[in-house]
């Protein structure tokens, strides 16, 4: 008990030691992560993860709750302010089980749910048929509009009326552009729906009052706190009424989940904190400004962005022009230190290894510091590799974007001090 890591355990201790100093080298595009802020780490290291508590604050099954009660209550606290909530559980483990508990709390085996199809963008915990949504629930999907690349929102009217599903979702993993969250609360509301908002992607930037919010349009609002919240792996569910507490309370404990993860709620509520903060404002401001300059250099280096530009932290290229898939835009990126991740495009085939979009976020880089000036020198390397990537040159193209990431990560640090 009394070693220290490299000495009791070195193998971890190596790949510890080994993913900060990639993270510190490498420029992070995955458009889910982010860089949590030392306070949530700590939060996260912290002796809190022993305590072993159910319930809720007040009422536990296990004594010895009274700090873990402290913080949760704060996290509980800071996201109704944030989000300008009437209820909040800060409880989820995870997104996907935040939205296990909404179905758990609302619905029934074999209802209705109809929500943005995958390879537009949705989420497999929406109904996709992998997931448990899909083999518990019957799942629809909507699409995108094949030209634009956007929600089509007299389509989604119509098959709504219908199918009349139980459950609307709007919100999912890989689309750019802003959701007219009114429109579908009413299309909810016309086919006698419940309407669920997971804004998993854009928490932060709705946080940051930078995008708008669903909280006024959804009956439930859930996400995760990773991503551009840029708190701690974990969920959150919301609403702007009290009308779901009971059931959703019940749902996730003990409905889908055992004991709290204390340390976890911890970092939750630094994470909120910080987004609560006037810093974390600008810090929105700038993820979508970034996010718009790489677009556009891309675009006007020819590549072709779905949608064709982007309201948020995300942007979703579609190689094929270029006849790639998106697994050689990634490897194409990574040859530079640059990460990120193959993703479906609207009508992508259904095979992973088939899929011709590259999912590109700015998040992470954001954080570091690297502004639109930055941006768009790295959007020029990401469109010289990918343009590049079956040319005589590409090692000269490789080795000048390693060199332009290698300088970024000099002059943008992260997690420089023990
Ligand atoms: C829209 C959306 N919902 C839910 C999730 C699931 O979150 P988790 O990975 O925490 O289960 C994600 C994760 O990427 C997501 O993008």
């Amino acid at each position: 008990m009394n070693n220290n890591l490299a000495d009791s355990d070195p193998v971890i201790a190596d790949a510890l030691a080994n993913e900060k100093h990639r993270q510190q080298t490498q420029i992070e595009l995955i458009a889910s992560e982010n860089i949590v802020s030392p306070g949530v780490l700590s939060a996260l290291g912290h002796e809190m993860t022993n305590k072993t508590l159910e319930g809720y604050p007040g009422s536990r099954f296990h004594g010895g709750g009274q700090f873990v009660d402290v913080v949760e209550q704060a996290a509980i606290d800071r996201a109704k302010q944030l989000f300008n909530a009437k209820y909040a559980n800060v409880q989820p483990h995870s997104g996907t089980q935040a939205n296990q508990a909404v179905f758990f709390a609302l619905m029934k085996p074999g209802d209705c749910i109809l929500s943005l199809d995958l390879a537009a963008g949705g989420h497999l915990s929406h109904g996709a048929k992998p997931n448990l949504s899909g083999r518990w629930f019957e799942s629809h999907h909507y699409t995108v509009d094949q030209d634009s690349g956007r929600l089509n929102y007299d389509q989604i009217e119509a098959q709504a009326l219908e199918l009349s599903p139980d459950l609307l979702i709007a919100g999912g993993s890989a689309y750019p552009q802003v959701i007219d969250f009114e429109r579908m609360a009413a299309i909810a509301k016309q086919s006698g729906a419940l309407f669920l908002v997971d804004m998993a992607h854009i928490a932060g930037l709705v946080a940051a009052s930078v995008h708008p919010s669903p909280l006024p349009h959804a009956d439930i609002v859930t996400c995760t706190t990773t991503k551009t919240l840029r708190g701690p792996r974990g969920g959150l569910i919301l609403s702007r009424s009290d009308k779901f507490a009971a059931k959703l309370q019940s749902a996730i404990f003990p409905g889908v989940q055992g004991s709290l993860h204390s340390n976890v709620l911890a970092a939750k509520a630094v994470c909120l904190g910080e987004a609560l903060q006037p810093e974390f404002k600008a810090y929105g401001q700038q993820v979508v400004t970034n996010a718009r300059a790489l677009a556009h250099v891309l675009m006007e280096r020819g590549i072709k962005v779905v949608g064709d530009g982007t309201d948020t932290h995300m942007v979703l290229l579609d190689l094929s022009p270029q006849q790639m898939i998106g697994s050689e835009g990634e490897a194409a990126l990574a040859a530079a230190n640059i990460t990120s991740n193959k993703n479906p495009i609207p009508f992508d085939e259904p095979k992973p290894a088939d899929w011709v979009g590259l999912r590109l976020g700015v998040s992470a880089a954001t954080t570091r510091g690297i502004d639109e000036i930055g941006m768009t020198e790295l959007a020029n390397k990401i469109a010289d590799l990918i343009l590049a990537a079956s040319d005589d040159n590409l090692a000269q193209v490789v080795s000048s974007a390693q060199d332009t990431v290698a300088a970024l990560c000099e002059r943008f640090p992260i997690y420089t001090v023990e």
